[in-house]
């Protein structure tokens, strides 16, 4: 167990600074109930503004605004941020520069593509948690950013794709003739895969949906979508904590042969499928575009990690052999005040696991602490991180001490 902070913790919750971020890191709620458990809270003036959060909304559940951010950096003993080191790549240099030693930073950090972030905040002997390591144990799914994020991504890809479309979603029968239902495929059903599914369904869609993992049929089925069935070796294709494990060239080629004729008969295809810590695998090449009706279109929420089709242009939409192409970035953020809200839950469960009487203690013996600190006293000691890092492991060291 290591204490940071004897007493009298101050938590600060900073202005986001990367363009189009429209969330904050806690919100009046939660700072409610920190405050009632006696932590003293401050927030970067208009921190909530583009989430629809007031200052004066802040302010009247106890916190402190502050306009100068050195300040807020100075007085803190921990940060709170949405994009924080690493994920933010636009502007996080001056953040670097305010950070002190013995501080705790918590935010998203994109740790796995940018791992040398976890070493400049080492370097500065602040404690760094990424909440995109948070677990995938049943225990810290109130933690989990990533779930909560994806899910409104899912919910806003359909909006995007109904929008783009020449056509309504729902069966229409009017004076003016029928209208048939569209039809959606969506490729990849995690977490904002199965938010599509559902979303597309009560828009009044006909929803198809495929996964490389074998467990996803029976959830695509609960929200009243359909399986699409492939002929394909799928037995090894979940990895650890549910994830897809790395496909073989091979098997990607087989799954876009047998998909070409799925692709073709949609109005709309919503494709969200990834691999943590490499790039998204093409699930629609430019022939199978070719094979779709001119005028249907494809949003691809792997647009950030290189798309699932060969003509994403990340934060772009394009039209490739008449198929309209949405490379959306950071969908969650478009959905500000529940995006927020989520956030905000997630970051004060994570926060009431750390903080005992309050102090905050972080205990390394405790898988989500281990699993989410990647800097610490000068050092990353996240293993897996220092192999991106080509750090040597810290084993022998810490059980000489
Ligand atoms: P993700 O965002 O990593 O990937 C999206 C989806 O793409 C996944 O379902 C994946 O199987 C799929 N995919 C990858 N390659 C593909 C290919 N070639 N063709 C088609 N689909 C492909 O996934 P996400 O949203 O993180 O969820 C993955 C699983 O983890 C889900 O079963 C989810 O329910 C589970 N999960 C469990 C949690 C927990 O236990 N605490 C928390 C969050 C998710």
């Amino acid at each position: 167990t290591l204490i940071i902070k004897e007493n009298d913790v101050i938590i600060g919750i900073t202005r986001e600074l990367v363009t189009g971020e429209n969330r904050v890191s806690l919100c009046p709620d939660n700072v409610q109930s920190l405050v009632d458990k006696g932590l003293e809270l401050w927030i970067e003036q208009n921190a909530g503004a583009q989430a629809g959060f007031s200052d004066e909304d802040y302010t009247s559940v106890g916190a402190k605004v502050v306009s100068d951010r050195d300040e807020l950096f100075a007085k803190s003993d921990v940060i709170l941020q949405v994009q924080s080191f690493g994920s933010n790549t636009e502007n996080a240099d001056d953040d670097l520069k305010r950070l002190k030693s013995k501080q705790l930073v918590i935010g998203m950090m994109d740790p796995l593509a940018q791992p040398q972030a976890a070493q400049q905040v080492a370097d500065t002997g602040a404690t760094a948690i990424a909440l995109e390591m948070v677990p995938r144990i049943s225990r810290a799914q109130s933690m989990d950013v990533l779930s909560s994020m994806a899910t409104l991504a899912g919910y806003r890809s359909v909006l995007l794709g109904a929008e783009a479309a020449p056509r309504i979603l729902p069966m229409l029968m009017t004076a003016a003739g029928t209208l048939q239902p569209a039809r959606v495929l969506i490729m990849g059903v995690g977490v904002a895969g199965l938010q599509a599914c559902a979303t597309a369904k009560r828009l009044g869609a006909v929803v198809e949906a495929y996964d490389v993992r074998p467990a996803a049929r029976e959830q695509i089925i609960s929200v009243g979508a359909t399986p699409v069935e492939l002929d394909l070796p799928t037995e090894s294709s979940e990895g650890a904590g549910g994830y897809a494990k790395k496909q073989s060239e091979e098997f990607l080629r087989m799954q876009r042969e047998q998909m070409t004729e799925v692709v073709a008969r949609q109005d709309i295809i919503i494709t969200t499928a990834a691999i943590p810590g490499a790039k998204s695998p093409i699930l629609v090449t430019e022939d199978m575009l070719k094979a779709m009706k001119t005028g249907s279109v494809l949003v691809d929420l792997a647009a950030e990690r290189g798309g699932n089709c060969e003509s994403t242009q990340v934060g772009k939409t394009v039209v490739a052999h008449g198929v309209t192409i949405v490379g959306p970035e950071n969908l969650a953020s478009d959905a500000a005040f529940h995006a927020s809200q989520m956030y905000g839950n997630n970051i004060q469960t994570l926060l009431e696991l750390i903080l005992e009487e309050g102090q905050i203690n972080l205990d390394f013996e405790d898988e989500i602490v281990a699993g989410t600190v990647i800097a610490h006293g000068g050092e990353v000691p996240h293993p897996y991180m220092r192999k991106l890092l080509d750090l040597p492991s810290l084993e022998n060291e810490s059980q000489g001490k």
